[in-house]
């Protein structure tokens, strides 16, 4: 039955031949009785039920060919094989066809049960995509240690930025009423390696660290613990005088630090395995330790000091700039969190937006990454879409991270990437702002289910590649006829470029409209923070169009690494896709293709929309080859976003066009 909840753990059934080469490996599986494992031999029997047509059968032993045995390094079958575990760390996993009395079995082991659960959803993917089981050798373990969702939901069920209906957390049921949606939220996580969650915004108030609210917090997390998922909390950091009737939150009180103290060790009677708190400060008007003159390392030292007896992880944003700074945005984060390098508590994670300004289209790495390499960070990437057309687009975000991930920061040296900071150290972390909602898809829409997908094996993997990514997700979801994955893989691997090229082409940013961010206004300029006006960002002018942010500019290319800063400084070498982030560039520029930069701009609108029209013609054809449910929905979104792709090229065109008073190159047609 389609029920739209199966994400990618759809589990239809597999060609007869398939059948036929599979089924002789699971006949059965050895039962096992602790939670996480029977989480595991549930979803093998889920999975082969659906894809294979039977349920294997649990027993006490191995009683024939085919058993699946399942358990620890320390379980008595698995014992005498002297696995190579150790290297795997808690979560890894192995998993190996083998021989256990005489019978030919394939073997899933971790090192903790946790590992079990991670390898049994790696065995179905194997079946799932494809791929042959009988002499089985796999072994994978996380590089980073923290892979979580940031769920930017309101205690009134009001997601900031969601655009998949309302927040899954149906509060006013909890604790009461646990929604099954719940254990398939947390299968769809474990399934791709997330292992904690931020159930609530960084904009929330503090309402959720209230002793009513902890119950209902406290039974998500007995819903979530066999998955391997913590929960989080935000702290909105004036809580003390919110909740607890202090007149100050200042970090440095005694009596606001034990006010912390004291709700932290609430927390941890509730939930001993509590994950830890976020926090953003200080930002965009929530309340944070500057407001005392105090530093944001004071600020997030005083609650990493509470959670550290429990082992608590605090998660503490470096997203701020603020209104009374005249600075580049750009440079906000750099130059106040940089300078804090090596002062923040072990326990604290500064969490870095991958970009500088605000999860644009396209942007350049975040300077920080590298910058602080006495303290861990972790990135966090956004999920959801606020600036890329929300859900009715379709732009699959996987080769953005893949780009980020993979930019050289050349700290300490040439060949450091992003995702290198990111493994280095002894805590590290990937949060991801979820695009998850109460809608039946989960996500806004079909294809936004793959951006969920590919955050989780970017956490788990930062050296993950975008395109096998996507071929995983479209044959889990999509089936694996490669007439339809490949249309499919081609269009997500085209489609955030194509994104880009109607919204923000050649580096341009932050050209959206107000407030909701949906849609084009480049020509606003009236808001009272000049920083959030769209003319801040291009700067176009009679004499060109872009932001200076070189040595004669705001010299934001001077917080990159010196290599990277004399690459985006100069004009020549700074890549295109950069230019106008970095520069503010005659109108006559020539371009590497030969044409003007205003001609070259047309000609990225033009190509943006051209690149929807092609996924559209993809989809066509895909017409009877896919469920016809799913197949209408995609349609009718590629048409909104045809639509809205126009929009943005005409809209941008005509507002640009009177600013540099060039006509439009031949065979690009005037905005209508
Ligand atoms: C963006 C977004 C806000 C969000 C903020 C943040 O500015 O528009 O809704 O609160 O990022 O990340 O804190």
């Amino acid at each position: 039955a389609e029920t739209g909840y199966d994400l990618w753990l759809r589990y239809r059934p597999v060609e007869p031949a398939w059948q036929q080469r599979y089924a002789g490996r699971v006949s059965h599986y050895v039962v096992a009785d602790r939670p996480t494992l029977i989480a595991a031999t549930d979803e093998l029997r889920r999975g082969v039920a659906g894809m294979l047509g039977y349920e294997p059968v649990g027993r006490e032993t191995v009683m024939g060919d085919g058993a699946v045995v399942l358990g620890t390094g320390a379980s008595p079958l698995i014992a005498p094989l002297g696995l190579p575990l150790a290297k795997l760390g808690r979560e890894g996993f192995l998993i190996r066809s083998a021989t256990i009395e005489g019978r030919r079995v394939t073997v899933i082991a971790g090192n903790a049960d946790i590992g079990v659960l991670y390898g049994v959803f790696r065995f179905l993917k194997l079946i799932q995509t494809r791929q042959p089981i009988d002499a089985l050798d796999v072994s994978d373990a996380p590089k980073l240690r923290l892979r979580v969702l940031n769920h930017w939901d309101n205690l009134d069920r009001y997601v900031e930025r969601g655009y998949a209906g309302q927040s899954i957390w149906d509060w006013q049921k909890l604790p009461g009423h646990l929604d099954p949606r719940y254990t398939y939220y947390a299968r769809a996580n474990a399934s791709i390696g997330i292992n904690g969650t931020v159930l609530t915004n960084v904009n929330a108030n503090a309402d959720a660290l209230r002793p009513e609210w902890l119950a209902k917090v406290k039974a998500l997390a007995g819903v979530f613990r066999p998955y391997g998922i913590k929960v989080y909390l935000t702290a909105r950091f004036s809580a003390p005088i919110e909740l607890g009737g202090l007149k100050t939150a200042d970090p440095l009180d005694p009596q606001v630090a034990a006010w912390w103290k004291a709700k932290v060790d609430e927390i941890y009677r509730l939930i001993p395995d509590f994950g830890g708190l976020l926090v953003k400060a200080n930002s965009e008007g929530q309340p944070g330790p500057n407001d005392y003159k105090r530093s944001h390392a004071d600020g997030a030292n005083m609650l990493a000091d509470a959670l550290a007896p429990h082992g608590g992880t605090l998660m503490w944003r470096a997203f701020v700039y603020a209104a009374e700074n005249p600075d580049d945005r750009h440079k906000q984060a750099y130059t106040e969190f940089a300078p804090l390098d090596g002062k923040f508590r072990d326990n604290v994670l500064v969490q870095v937006k991958n970009g500088a300004i605000d999860f644009q289209p396209r942007e350049p790495f975040h300077p920080l990454f590298g910058a602080m390499p006495r303290t861990p960070l972790m990135m966090e990437f956004q999920i959801t879409k606020e600036y890329l057309g929300f859900a009715t687009h379709l732009a699959y975000l996987g080769t953005m991270w893949e780009e980020v991930l993979q930019a050289d920061t050349f700290r300490p040296r040439k060949g450091t990437s992003v995702a290198q900071v990111l493994e280095s150290g002894a805590t590290t972390g990937m949060a991801g702002v979820a695009n998850i909602g109460s809608d039946s898809n989960w996500s806004g829409s079909q294809f936004d289910q793959a951006n969920w997908y590919a955050f989780g094996r970017f956490a788990w993997d930062p050296d993950a590649r975008a395109e096998p990514i996507a071929r995983d997700w479209a044959a889990m979801t999509w089936g694996n006829d490669p007439a339809v994955t490949g249309p499919i893989v081609g269009m997500m691997m085209a489609s955030r470029e194509a994104v880009v090229d109607y919204m923000t082409p050649l580096g341009l940013g932050h050209l959206m409209a107000t407030g909701h961010h949906y849609g084009p206004g480049p020509w606003v300029a009236d808001l009272a923070r000049p920083e959030w006006n769209p003319t801040y960002y291009h700067k176009a002018d009679a004499s060109g169009i872009g932001f200076d942010r070189t040595r004669t500019g705001t010299d934001a290319v001077g917080q990159y690494a010196a290599p990277v800063a004399a690459q985006f400084g100069d004009g020549k070498r700074v890549p295109e896709k950069l230019l106008l982030w970095f520069h503010h560039v005659p109108w006559g520029h020539r371009m590497r293709s030969g044409r003007s930069l205003w001609d070259e701009l047309v000609t990225r609108y033009d190509r943006g929309v051209a690149g929807v029209a092609a996924m559209q013609a993809d989809w066509t054809a895909l017409e009877g080859k896919v469920d016809d449910r799913r197949w209408r929905e995609v349609r009718d979104f590629l048409a909104i976003q045809r639509d809205e792709a126009q929009w943005w090229r005409d809209a941008s065109i005509a507002y640009f066009q009177s600013v540099s008073k060039r006509p439009l190159p031949a065979g690009h047609a005037a905005p209508a």
